[in-house]
């Protein structure tokens, strides 16, 4: 039977993260987690065609909700949608929510679970190579409102998060790159070693090698499980995870979620905070010289946007959740795979480091 490559300790829960091919179809794996009658399959139309026949041949019957593919319906109305469906099927308090998709799916199912009957269990399924590595584990749910992204969610880890590296075949290669953002980001914030490992690969890194995908996948979720294990609300230690993060959100904001990926704007907002980095006298130009390198390796050495202005994107990370007791906390690099967090970072020092990604 497979074993998990990774266990995640949150508070008194724990679960495991399971790494390999035919998770999916994996009978026994299944019997451990499917203890009632009353199960909720959460999809979107792009992924139900592709991986939902193969979870049928395995899961005896449940009710399905196919939801529409996009962001955009990360958003309270489909969770009302899904407890409509439970509640007509009269699902008790030992139901269980199986999310199957990307980092959206995970969002709104986890959401859903977290709230249905003050909470059901949930199985996340990830299918995007950002899913697996970041969002399925960890315990945050949301959905988002017109005020901002994420701003309606909760705490509320999985029984178990199967990620099936075969799911990644069908990914187009763009969500590929972007999910390779996250663990950039792992390898620059927290091990050397790994950091190394992924600039030895390079170019290869987009190749999508089962081994290598393998080996990214439960080295990220061991980075992601070790700070839960220390942190696990962000009320300190977790706030690392938010390298390129500010940045990031606030591109992502001033284009309104439009035309660029998370994952893009994250690898935008690592390349700032790397910068901004050097610019504080921890990082040197070489140091510097290997963050773009490997990024470019990736595809991921991205310009800001010519639409937007490094003042603009600097207005925009005041709204962002992760200002600090009312200062600006950014998470920059002490080393390459070691963070630090600083607070009231000089504004005049930001903005250069931000236009140093103009073109
Ligand atoms: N909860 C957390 O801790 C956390 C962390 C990071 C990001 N997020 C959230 O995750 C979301 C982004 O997740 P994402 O990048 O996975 O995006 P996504 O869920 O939108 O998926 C990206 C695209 O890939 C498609 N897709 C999914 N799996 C596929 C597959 N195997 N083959 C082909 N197509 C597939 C999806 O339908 C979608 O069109 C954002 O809403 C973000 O806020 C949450």
């Amino acid at each position: 039977m497979v074993e998990p490559a990774v266990t995640v300790y949150a508070g008194d829960q724990q679960y495991p993260v399971y790494v390999g091919r035919n998770l999916l179809t994996d009978r026994a794996l299944w019997e451990q987690y499917i203890t009632t009658a009353q199960v909720l399959v959460v999809t979107n139309d792009q992924v139900a065609p592709l991986y939902l026949p193969p979870l049928k041949s395995v899961l005896g019957t449940f009710v399905l909700e196919v939801l529409p593919d996009g962001e955009e319906y990360k958003t309270l109305s489909s969770v009302q949608r899904l407890y409509e469906t439970m509640l007509t099927h009269q699902f008790h308090r030992d139901a269980l929510v199986i999310a199957l998709g990307g980092g959206v799916i995970g969002d709104i199912a986890g959401f859903t679970a977290a709230t249905y009957q003050r909470g059901i269990s949930l199985l996340q399924l990830p299918t995007t190579l950002l899913a697996q590595v970041d969002s399925a584990l960890g315990g945050k749910t949301a959905v988002n409102h017109l005020a901002g992204k994420n701003m309606i969610g909760a705490f509320h880890h999985p029984q178990a998060v199967l990620a099936d590296v075969q799911c990644l075949d069908s990914l187009p290669a763009r969500q590929v790159r972007a999910g390779l953002a996250e663990i950039i980001k792992y390898g620059l914030i927290m091990d050397a070693h790994f950091y190394s490992w992924l600039e030895d690969r390079g170019g290869q890194l987009l190749a999508q090698e089962y081994d290598i995908l393998h080996t990214m996948i439960t080295k990220s979720c061991c980075y992601k499980a070790k700070v839960i294990a220390q942190d696990e609300k962000e009320a300190g230690q977790r706030g690392l995870l938010n390298f390129g993060h500010t940045f990031g959100h606030a591109i992502e904001a001033l284009l309104d979620y439009r035309g660029i990926l998370h994952g893009e704007a994250v690898a935008i907002g690592m390349m700032i905070a790397t910068y901004l980095s050097q610019t504080m006298g921890w990082l040197n130009a070489d140091d510097v010289a290997r963050v773009k390198k490997l990024l470019a390796s990736c595809d991921l050495l991205l310009p800001l946007p010519p639409e937007i202005t490094p003042v603009q994107v600097w207005e925009a990370m005041k709204i962002d959740k992760k200002i600090w007791r009312g200062t600006q906390r950014l998470i920059l690099l002490r080393s390459i795979g070691e963070a630090v967090m600083c607070d009231a970072p000089p504004k005049e020092q930001v903005i250069s480091a931000i236009a140093e990604m103009q073109v």
